[in-house]
């Protein structure tokens, strides 16, 4: 039996009605949204607008022309820190920041954005109280993810959220490991800049993510080019969303994330949530039975998403991944998982753990091959 247990990589199986999106886009729409005025390309327009409309639902976004369709987080996460930032501007991060979101930063610090590193606990959590005390008068935005992508520690952003609306902040949440697992109401949690994957909880195909940005977000655009409108325009256009999608949209990618955000709305985010809580909760509690097993983020199954990390004393866990993947099949994510200073904070720099991640279609049986995997390899 063949176990994929990395879906905070991107999420795999898809949902069958993924599947054939990707395929109906592909075999009978065929053509581009704006680009042509006839019928297939009025096809494809209504599906982009579907699509955006999908995704206002799941997030109680008011307007979803404020949503714009990117290739993955890390572009959503680029554009809107090179979107909004300039020189002289302060920003507020964290440790357990994923380097999607680290990099543009340390970019952006060698032009003269100025940034604060506020350091989680050795659970991986991030006290809001230090954030407050990192506050300057010139702090433009304050950046963090919602969900360790490393540990499964889930911040606490209706506080931090409050805090940074009170100081005249901008928010934005990487929502790379919570969206279509967590609810996530952008008004409620005061969140002007949503940055989130199609491709992991929202079990659209790779290459499809999207970037909310607020009404109080005026943004750069990152690519200049065609938009299929205002084409007497020379200069790029700035309206929302088609000034920040130049280029030709991926739609087939875009079709599947319209059919997983339908699906995610049909089982329901609590429930996918729980489900991946229930089964991270069983391989902890057997994993926690072993003395030579150290696990990683917070105890309380109720701070955790879908996420756990550990490691096993004597064994490399790229060794371990390596054996579970050779001799059992069984698909992990060994090492640093691109956020380094994570592992920083929680103890576990350089070498890094092993990390399993289920999803929507993990089952127990699985979860239960999983721990007897990492006994027999671990000779445990
Ligand atoms: C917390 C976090 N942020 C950002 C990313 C980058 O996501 P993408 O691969 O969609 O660019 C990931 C991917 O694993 C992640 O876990």
């Amino acid at each position: 039996m063949s176990i994929y247990l990395d879906n905070a990589a991107t999420s795999h199986p898809k949902p069958e009605s993924v599947y054939q999106a990707v395929m109906h886009a592909m075999r009978e729409i065929g053509s581009s949204p704006g680009r042509g005025g006839h019928r297939r390309s009025l096809e494809a327009g209504r599906l982009l607008l579907q699509a955006r409309e999908a995704i206002a639902t799941l997030f109680a976004i008011p307007d979803s022309s404020r949503i714009i369709m990117t290739h993955s987080t890390t572009e959503a996460l680029n554009l809107a820190l090179r979107g909004v930032l300039v020189p002289g501007d302060h920003v507020v991060t964290t440790s357990m920041e994923h380097n999607s979101l680290m990099r543009p930063l340390t970019a952006l610090r060698a032009s003269g954005v100025e940034v604060t590193v506020v350091r989680a606990d050795g659970t991986g959590m991030v006290d809001p109280d230090d954030v407050r005390r990192a506050l300057r008068p010139t702090t433009r935005m304050v950046a963090m993810a919602h969900i360790s992508n490393v540990c499964g520690t889930i911040q606490p952003i209706d506080r931090i959220g409050a805090i940074a609306r009170e100081a005249g902040a901008l928010f934005l949440v990487d929502a790379a490991q919570s969206a279509g697992s967590e609810p996530i109401d952008v008004i409620r949690t005061g969140i002007d800049l949503l940055a989130a994957p199609g491709h992991k909880g929202l079990y659209g195909p790779q290459g499809t993510g999207f970037l909310y940005a607020s009404p109080a977000v005026h943004l750069k655009p990152l690519l200049q080019g065609g938009t299929g409108t205002s084409s007497t325009a020379e200069e790029q256009p700035l309206t929302l969303p088609d000034g920040f999608e130049a280029g030709t949209h991926n739609m087939p990618g875009i079709a599947g994330l319209k059919a997983g955000v339908e699906f995610v709305l049909e089982q329901g985010v609590s429930a996918i949530g729980d489900k991946e809580r229930h089964l991270v909760g069983s391989a902890a509690r057997r994993l926690a039975e072993l003395p030579q097993v150290t696990l990683y983020g917070p105890s309380d199954p109720a701070l955790r998403g879908g996420v756990l990390s550990f490691t096993v004393a004597g064994t490399d866990p790229a060794a371990l991944a390596f054996m579970l993947d050779h001799n059992h099949d069984i698909a992990v994510r060994a090492g640093l998982h691109c956020a380094p200073q994570a592992h920083r904070s929680l103890g576990s720099f350089p070498g890094g753990t092993l990390r399993m991640s289920p999803g929507w279609f993990s089952t127990g049986e699985e979860i239960a091959i999983f721990c007897d995997a990492v006994v027999e390899c671990c000779q445990l």
